[in-house]
């Protein structure tokens, strides 16, 4: 993971390095909610990576592993006496007491787990502001014993005689506790102590300065050439539009391709709201049939999958081809994503990344090597909450900004079976209602999604003298906070049957409304 600095890009202040813990990145968040520029790095970026990037300060993460055990992940040791300081949090802890001569054990009989209130002995640099009492996240099996030389201890609970310890002429800090969950209450205090008294940061990393610094680095990187981006009408994509727009103007082409599986109305929206409110040239390539023949006895969730990314991809081809030469692909790839997929796709000669993928979830079979793009990714440094307030100060409305998730393959993967142009229609309409109702309801921005899956059984109902034999329509709503797990939203019975009497008597081919009410695990959010 490890990352070599780029010349004219920002390089951040404060650099957390990951041994593996669940809650890296979030550091990494924390640190920025105080307007601090971080990333997070591989834990065996070497002192000299780190001196080339001159951070102000360096986090050692938490991570599964103990100190004492073969192969556990160590830092390059040199990082202790560069004169930069470090604070190591729980496994970053113990590993700077070890590494610095002080000894660490298992904490048998006293592993602390969860919620403790930390005492504090020193409410000095550290631990200013953070009070005595206050509640503190704990989660480890191994405890320090003893400390190194011209180490002191800050705080103590009840299980963890050294809670908080530092060696204050070196400015080395270390804590058992994960400050940066939101269960330490005082957390974001230790966090902003850090960073600012600490370390000495300038709170300068700002939606603003996001925008001016990606502006000219956009400029300086495309020059005079011609950049194409796929517009979906999701955040990522729509913010990325405004902000290539006002680096480069003109030279900005956007592509929706209407496979026929958007929402109603979305379209028309898209292309109304950037094409002719905002002048953002947008090429509507209109693609339904095409797609609808190729899904055309279709059962399989997979091969639907599959054939709409690779026909995306024969339409995408085609477009770019007929409306090209592009010189540039742009993409709204994220942080989350480059963290995942560090060091790869890179261009050896010029360190520049090329597409060997579309990242919107179409990206099944690549694009053809004819057609390799060089890739602007202006977004890559920013968390899904930072690409909002981004998109929120070029202007983008909040029915962009907050707009639930949706799948690249859109609808076709909430009918279940065959998709079929009147399956389309139907869960089209009863979609819309399910987002009106909640929203009318006032609930939307609290519930992750909301939508309708169309199955494709018939049960028998009756409607005024007639008997229908028509589909049921399942009512998904969940509460989530990234997708990964989620859990089924108790929405009020009267929502329900609002919905409900809705969907049946306004949608043709429906009789039936049914609720999910499954969590994810062991269910997923989709049906497909
Ligand atoms: P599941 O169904 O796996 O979905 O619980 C987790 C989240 O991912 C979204 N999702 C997709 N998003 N392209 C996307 O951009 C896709 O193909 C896709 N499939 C699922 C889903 O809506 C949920 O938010």
């Amino acid at each position: 993971m490890s990352q070599v600095p780029i010349e004219g890009q920002r390089q951040p202040a404060i650099v957390i390095l990951d041994f593996g813990s669940q809650y890296s990145e979030l550091i990494a968040r924390r640190v920025r909610e105080t307007e601090v520029f971080s990333v997070v790095l591989g834990y065996s970026t070497t002192a000299d990576e780190l001196r080339q990037m001159a951070p102000k300060g360096i986090i050692l993460s938490g991570g599964p592993s103990s100190v004492y055990a073969e192969g556990a992940p160590l830092c390059d040791p040199e990082i202790w006496s560069m004169g930069i300081p470090v604070l190591g949090v729980c496994y970053g802890m113990q590993l700077m007491v070890q590494q610095l001569g002080g000894r660490v054990v298992a904490a048998t009989g006293k592993a602390e787990y969860g919620k403790a209130p930390l005492e504090v002995d020193d409410p000095t640099d550290l631990l200013t502001n953070v009070d005595s009492g206050s509640t503190m996240w704990m989660s480890h099996g191994d405890s320090v014993e003893a400390l190194p030389q011209g180490f002191v201890r800050l705080a103590h609970t009840a299980n963890t005689p050294e809670a908080a310890v530092a060696n204050h002429d070196r400015q080395l800090y270390g804590v058992q506790f994960h400050p940066e969950v939101v269960h330490s209450t005082c957390g974001m205090a230790m966090i902003r102590n850090f960073v600012y008294h600490i370390c000495g940061c300038e709170p300068d990393w700002t939606t603003a300065t996001f925008i001016e610094e990606a502006v000219k680095q956009i400029r300086d990187q495309v020059g005079d050439k011609r950049v194409l981006l796929a517009l979906s009408g999701g955040v990522d994509s729509s913010t990325l539009a405004f902000l290539l727009k006002k680096a480069i103007g003109d030279q900005l082409t956007c592509m929706f391709i209407d496979q026929g599986f958007m929402r109603k109305g979305e379209p028309e929206f898209l292309m109304d709201f950037f094409d002719r409110k905002f002048n953002i040239h947008v090429e509507y390539i209109k693609a339904r049939q095409r797609f609808l023949t190729k899904l055309k006895d279709v059962t399989d969730p997979e091969q639907k999958r599959k054939i709409i990314g690779t026909e995306f991809i024969r339409v995408f081809e085609e477009e770019s081809r007929r409306l090209g030469p592009f010189d540039y692909l742009a993409q709204g790839t994220l942080y989350p994503d480059v963290i995942e997929s560090a060091g790869t796709n890179v261009d050896p000669k010029t360190g520049e990344r090329v597409a060997v993928k579309i990242k919107s979830h179409h990206n099944v079979g690549g694009l053809p090597k004819d057609l390799q793009f060089k890739l602007v990714e202006p977004l890559r440094k920013l968390f899904k909450d930072e690409v909002r307030k981004v998109g929120r100060s070029l202007g983008l409305p909040e029915e962009i900004v907050r707009r639930h998730p949706f799948p690249g393959p859109g609808l076709a993967i909430r009918i279940l079976g065959e998709v079929t142009a009147e399956k389309l229609d139907c869960l089209r309409d009863a979609d819309l209602i399910v987002r009106e109702e909640v929203k009318e309801a006032g609930l939307y921005h609290d519930i992750w999604q909301a939508f309708a899956v169309l199955l494709p059984v018939r049960s028998v109902g009756v409607m005024g003298d007639k008997r229908t034999y028509a589909w049921p329509i399942v009512l998904r709503c969940v509460s989530s906070e990234d997708g990964m797990t989620a859990d089924w939203s108790r929405l009020p019975y009267d929502l329900m049957e609002t919905i409900s009497n809705r969907i049946v008597n306004e949608v043709n081919g429906v009789n039936r409304v049914v609720l999910d009410i499954t969590s994810k695990p062991p269910g997923t959010i989709e049906w497909e």
